[in-house]
């Protein structure tokens, strides 16, 4: 079995951040959405993996093989996103014969996947989804589902009238019958090739695609509100370490501290919380649910529900929440002498005064 991570795409709605980093390279709880896909597909024992690459495809191969992983993994170049079913179709030479997890890279799965790519590996199906409930699935590719048989009978892409509440989740047990399916579509009104029309192919024409349930949680996280959902998520299992040093302050609940990071002024720190290497937390509370990047200085500052990313430097502001900060912001509270309010911002910055 063989895995294809899908880390292409623009990532339109996760803009500004996504001008400068690819959305998979986000960090949920200081560690890039990706690295969670590979280290699930490696738990479920698949040691051969391709990722798509596309916009920023550097920084992704950069930070992929900055790690060593319990894997070969090669990179395809997909020139532009043109849809899921046109990744999985330029990856038929990475994949030849074998049987496949198609996982995309910006998905996270409490627990993972690995007891459905189990089940995808010891069954005889033409193809396995992952299905969950979801409270409004017309944003969705919805499934209706023979619940006797375990098949899945129908799919449509964001329905109206959705025939069921049952959402497509990110990560797809396929077979080379997919590529067959997939040169018998055309692209969407939007341009793509969709592999809800490849999958929906392979219904039509009599072949047995399964499906399984999530089981937790499972989160998409195309929007800021879901980046940060994820990151309370994972928060919630952080556990507690503390690699840094406490000069002064208090620390409640589960907070993790990298190496060299100084605590000081009295700060407070409540859990859960992950605070990076190299960092100088001074007079400041920090969360809960809150994961400040390597290098980053929160001083005289409170911040809650938030990701800093590496290199953040927020100073003397009260107070900082729900909120995604890329990596270097400087984020300080003007001097009381200038008359206007000055800012250096990027393209699509949302500023809230
Ligand atoms: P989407 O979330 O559908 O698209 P996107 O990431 O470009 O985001 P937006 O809608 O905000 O512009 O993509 C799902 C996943 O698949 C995501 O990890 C990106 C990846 N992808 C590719 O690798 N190639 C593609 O052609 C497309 C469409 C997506």
């Amino acid at each position: 079995m063989k895995g294809l991570i899908l880390s292409g795409g623009h990532g339109t709605r996760l803009r500004p951040i996504t001008y400068s980093q690819q959305k998979q390279l986000i960090p949920v709880a200081n560690k890039p959405i990706l690295f969670y896909c590979i280290e699930d597909l490696i738990n479920a024992g698949i040691h051969d993996i391709a990722i798509i690459v596309g916009p920023n495809k550097e920084q992704v191969i950069e930070t992929v093989q900055s790690v060593e992983w319990n894997a070969k993994i090669a990179f395809i170049c997909q020139d532009l996103p043109r849809g899921l079913a046109h990744a999985v179709k330029i990856s038929e030479d990475f994949v030849k014969t074998d049987n496949f997890i198609m996982y995309l890279g910006d998905n996270l799965l409490k627990g993972g996947s690995v007891d459905f790519i189990r089940d995808f590996a010891d069954s005889k199906v033409d193809a396995s989804l992952l299905l969950t409930e979801v409270e409004d699935p017309r944003q969705y590719g919805v499934a209706l589902v023979d619940e006797q048989k375990k098949i899945i009978v129908k799919l449509v892409e964001k329905p109206k009238n959705p025939p069921s509440n049952l959402s497509i989740v990110g990560i797809y047990g396929l077979t080379p019958r997919i590529f067959e399916a997939i040169d018998n579509i055309k692209p969407s009104w939007r341009g793509e090739l969709e592999i809800t029309d490849a999958l929906h192919w392979l219904i039509e024409n009599g072949y047995n695609v399964r499906y399984g349930m999530v089981q937790g949680w499972w989160k998409d996280t195309g929007r800021t509100e879901d980046i940060l959902e994820a990151n309370r998520l994972i928060l919630d299992q952080i556990g507690t370490e503390n690699s840094g040093i406490v000069e002064s302050g208090t620390i409640t609940g589960q907070v993790k501290i990298g190496k060299n990071t100084i605590i000081k002024g009295n700060s407070i720190i409540i859990g859960p919380v992950i605070i990076g290497h190299d960092c100088v937390i001074s007079g400041s509370t920090i969360g809960p649910y809150t994961s400040i990047g390597d290098s980053s200085h929160i001083i005289e500052s409170h911040i809650s529900d938030s990701i800093v990313m590496e290199g953040g430097r927020i100073d003397h502001v009260d107070r900082v929440s729900d909120s995604l900060i890329g990596k270097n912001v400087t984020l300080k509270k003007q001097e009381p002498s200038k008359e206007g309010k000055s800012f250096v911002l990027g393209d699509g910055s949302q500023v809230t005064l």
